[in-house]
């Protein structure tokens, strides 16, 4: 792999249901597909043959309307799902030559720990919502092998004193914050082991809009205070405009279009994608 590419997907497909020989073999012939369900078997080809680069320190968006498969897409690259086929590497590990989705357990939960950040379009996946929002981000830290309580102290205080929330509330559960404080929380965990690789799953969908630009502003500092290699998914197109570098449109499934950000603003070839711009002027 070359050395400049962080993350790099190649052919990815994840089918929600069992599949039938209809759908299984003859997925790309359409004809039984209602969108991406199968009207044969229900099954659902949440994502469909998708291939990604994403380099060093590049923000890359994915937008989509609801149902076009993110989710789907940013779970399988945080390994919670398995899926029907495709490649993964990732730069930091093992040189790039290592496919992801046939590494051990082992393996993935050292990936999962170390070189990747997820933060959950719903909170409940990310967040123990029972536990301080304190313990959710030291919890981290100790499954990244951490033992020194004192210092863990120091670094969760740190990272939430960063993401502005207030210390008063670090010992209280997630379950009590509003959902922008819950997001920030969400990010704390993400990044507290310096994974170069972050995962963001419709981060500021949801908030008011003033706590959703600052959510944004906190998300384009960590990239350029680290640099880190960022997937930024949204439903919104305006929100994928002002963090990623390079967007990719995915409908029902399938990357439709993509290319340089503002070329895609400017000049969207795809149908699809002409509607979502000209929403937004
Ligand atoms: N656990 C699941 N079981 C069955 N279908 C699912 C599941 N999760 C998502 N889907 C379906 O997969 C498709 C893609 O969903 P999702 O990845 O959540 O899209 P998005 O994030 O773009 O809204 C949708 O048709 C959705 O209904
Ligand atoms: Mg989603
Ligand atoms: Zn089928």
């Amino acid at each position: 792999m070359k050395y400049d590419i962080a993350l790099r997907l190649d052919n990815l497909t994840v089918r929600h249901g069992p599949g039938c020989p209809c759908c299984v073999e003859s997925e790309s012939a359409v004809v039984h597909m209602e969108r991406n369900r199968c009207s044969r078997c229900g099954s659902i080809w949440a994502v469909r043959n998708i291939s990604l680069r994403v380099r060093e320190g590049e923000i890359l968006g994915v937008v989509g309307e609801s149902g076009s498969g993110k989710t789907t897409l940013m779970k399988a690259l945080y390994l919670d799902s398995d899926p029907v086929s495709g490649t993964y590497y990732l730069g930091c590990y093992q040189g790039g030559e290592k496919n992801i989705f046939t590494a051990s357990l082992q393996q993935r939960k050292h990936i999962r720990n170390r070189l990747l950040g997820m933060v959950y379009q719903n909170p409940h996946l990310g967040l123990r919502m029972h536990f301080s929002a304190g313990a959710n981000v030291a919890e981290k830290l100790i499954a990244a092998g951490n033992r020194n309580v004192a210092s863990m102290m120091a670094r969760t205080a740190g990272l939430l004193e960063h993401i502005e929330v207030p210390v008063s509330r670090v010992k209280e559960p997630p379950r009590n914050f509003s959902g922008g404080m819950q997001q920030r929380v969400q990010i704390a965990k993400a990044v507290a082991n310096n994974p170069p690789v972050l995962l963001l799953d419709e981060v500021s969908t949801g908030l008011d809009l003033s706590v959703q630009a600052r959510v944004l502003d906190l998300v384009k500092n960590i990239q350029r205070e680290f640099g880190v290699t960022m997937i930024v998914v949204s439903h919104d197109l305006a929100v994928v405009r002002m963090l990623s570098d390079r967007t990719v449109v995915m409908l029902d499934g399938r990357i439709i279009e993509e290319g340089i950000t503002d070329q895609i603003m400017e000049d969207p070839q795809h149908i699809y994608t002409q509607t979502l711009v000209n929403s937004l002027l």
